[in-house]
């Protein structure tokens, strides 16, 4: 990672500290230099040597402990980290910090920081529902702390209810957010589709493709992270939530026709990364389709059944989007081929009046639709550029950098 970025982690005495270890390490093969800063109470749930062993430099629990760099420890700490992540924060840390209690070294060092901070507080239902702690949370909110909402789930004291430290991918996410990209696209709303769509035949069957949605919920990611405020319309995926983003999901394509074309008008920039069906069944079944009812074939055999389904066209959104839009909207699409890959994706640019395509190839190695990479060739007014393999997630990164470059 360019100019590698420093992460305080702060860990106070609750169970779920040894989750904090999985965050530490995410965070350090993500190439974050770590720091970690520990209470007392931290210390006796997981212990210094753990962070140390995992390279995240000296851990320090006492701000008078003669073996601290410096006497003034709190200090360089403090004004070395480029995001302060408290986690988790007890209910007696989180009372401390919005009060300016400085009694430990993690408080006095939070105190000391001027860079963002965020909080995930970890507790018991009942403790985190009190008004107490609901109001000091609040205080910490207009100081500009971020508060990571915790969890639902089954709390170390047996009870079901909210109050769990997020799984820690969620949490580097909130850190990701935070510091990971410069904020060049703050201002713009951004749509996104993402994700196959199913097309019914009966209540129990659909006709659909092998999108994963890996590609669009990258793009939407990524231009969170850049600041945009991101919408995804998304078809059915396995794919988990992408933080920071609104989700609206969608089944069909006349769904995704719907909930596109209703949120158009204000984005700035459309990206349509979902492989929308062409074809519909045209008349789906309201019961499920029983095999008596079918013809008997005349070439099966014997008993055999013939089972044809009248297709109908879906309404091309991106092409309604080309005619419509309004001056200045950015519009993007995608063309998965698997022959004449070049001649097929130009072709879409002129007929759908877009100002960009990004051309994948189902027979690249590397590319296409399950996968972690694509390889993807951009395709303007202005000439075409050819993405190198990588990872979905910096072929997002890249296509976003080409949008703005067109984006006013
Ligand atoms: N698309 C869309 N609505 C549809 C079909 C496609 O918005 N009903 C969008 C896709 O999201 C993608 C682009 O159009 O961004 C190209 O999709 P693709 O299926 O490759 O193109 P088609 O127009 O369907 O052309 P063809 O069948 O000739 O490949």
């Amino acid at each position: 990672m360019d100019n590698k970025k420093t992460v305080l982690l702060g860990i106070s005495g609750g169970i779920s500290a040894y989750k904090s270890v999985y965050v530490a390490s995410g965070l350090k093969k993500k190439g974050y230099d770590v720091r970690v800063v520990m209470t007392e109470n931290a210390a006796k749930f997981v212990t210094p040597l753990t962070f140390e062993t995992m390279s995240c430099g000296k851990v320090v629990t006492d701000v008078f402990d003669p073996r601290n760099d410096t006497p003034t420890e709190h200090i360089k700490l403090g004004h070395a980290a480029d995001l302060i992540l408290i986690a988790p924060a007890t209910a007696n840390t989180i009372a401390k910090l919005a009060h300016g209690i400085a009694d430990n070294m993690l408080t006095t060092t939070a105190l000391a920081a001027t860079c963002p901070k965020l909080i995930s507080p970890a507790m018991n239902t009942d403790m985190f529902e009190n008004p107490a702690t609901q109001d000091n949370l609040n205080i910490l909110r207009d100081y500009g702390f971020d508060i990571i909402e915790p969890a639902y789930g089954m709390l170390a004291c047996g009870v079901e209810g909210k109050g769990k430290m997020p799984e820690p991918d969620v949490l580097i996410s909130y850190v990701e957010q935070w510091i990971s990209k410069p904020k060049d696209m703050k201002g713009l709303k951004v749509l996104v589709t993402a994700g196959p769509t199913e097309e019914a035949v009966d209540p129990v069957r659909y006709i659909t493709n092998h999108s994963s949605g890996k590609m669009g919920y990258a793009l939407a990611r990524m231009a969170a992270r850049r600041g945009a405020e991101v919408t995804l319309v998304s078809g059915r995926t396995a794919l988990p939530r992408e933080p920071f983003v609104e989700t609206v999901d969608v089944l069909s394509a006349e769904d995704m026709f719907k909930a596109v074309t209703e949120r158009a008008p204000e984005m700035d920039v459309v990206i349509k990364a979902a492989a929308v069906a062409d074809f519909t069944p045209a008349n789906p079944a309201s019961e499920k389709i029983k095999k008596a009812d079918l013809a008997v074939s005349s070439t099966g055999m014997d008993g055999g059944r013939d089972m044809s389904i009248k297709l109908a066209p879906t309404k091309d959104i991106l092409k309604y989007l080309g005619e419509h839009r309004r001056p200045g909207q950015f519009l993007c699409g995608f063309a998965m081929e698997t022959q004449n890959l070049m001649e097929n994706a130009s072709a879409k640019l002129a007929k759908k009046n877009v100002d960009m395509i990004c051309a994948n190839s189902l027979r690249t190695k590397g590319a296409g639709f399950a996968g972690d990479t694509n390889v993807v060739t951009m395709i303007t007014k202005d000439g075409i550029k050819e993405l190198p393999l990588m990872s979905k997630t910096d072929a997002a990164d890249a296509i976003l950098d080409e949008i703005m470059l067109h984006v006013k």
